[in-house]
């Protein structure tokens, strides 16, 4: 091994080990619900901005989450609305007994009961029907009101034309 491959092995070390050490401080008791979402390896972006708190049972999955008011935005074609308690059942890639969040559809407001993520698709059940989006389209916290076009209104306009979802197969 020559002295620059040992510094180099020496460099890389460092940063595996200061990054393991970043990873297991966020790893603590209390993580944001944002946190947990990714735990249970969903995007941070199913739920909106402006989480006040959340209680999870670990052993159930069951859980609630407290946002700031109700919250409208829009997801392309879609409006969505979170009541200010959301309230279900969390595991790995699947969400399910969901109450507190609502898609209109034509003219009615479904609730959606179930979000289930295959590979990089979410599919989102409103017990009838059900409709796939990237999950790229989640990768951050849409913020109540202006959803996804406030901040970044190029960037994400763009983005959301080029990953247009499949329209409600039942409608
Ligand atoms: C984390 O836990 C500590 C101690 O239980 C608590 O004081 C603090 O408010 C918690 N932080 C968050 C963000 O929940
Ligand atoms: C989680 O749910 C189980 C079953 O309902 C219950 O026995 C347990 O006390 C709950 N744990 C917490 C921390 O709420
Ligand atoms: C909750 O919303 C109100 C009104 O929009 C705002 O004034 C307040 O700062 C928010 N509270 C938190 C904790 O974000």
């Amino acid at each position: 091994m020559s002295l620059d491959t040992q510094f180099l092995c020496t460099i890389l070390i460092f940063f595996l080990t200061s990054s393991t050490s970043l990873a297991s401080r966020s790893n603590g008791n209390n993580l944001t619900a944002y946190e947990v979402l990714e735990e249970y390896d969903f995007p941070v972006g199913l739920l909106p901005k402006g989480v006040l708190s959340y209680e999870l049972n670990k052993s159930t999955g069951e859980f609630s989450v407290y946002l700031n008011g109700s919250c409208t935005y829009s997801i392309d074609s879609y409006e969505l609305k979170y009541k200010s308690k959301i309230t279900g059942v969390i595991s790995t890639d699947k969400l399910k007994s969901l109450s507190g969040i609502k898609v209109k559809v034509l003219f009615l407001w479904l609730s959606i009961v179930e979000v289930v993520k295959d590979d990089d698709e979410l599919e989102f059940s409103v017990g009838i029907a059900s409709a796939d989006f990237p999950v790229s389209n989640f990768d951050e916290s849409p913020t109540c009101g202006c959803g996804f076009d406030c901040e970044t209104l190029r960037r994400k306009k763009n983005k959301i034309k080029t990953s247009m979802p499949k329209m409600l197969s039942a409608y």
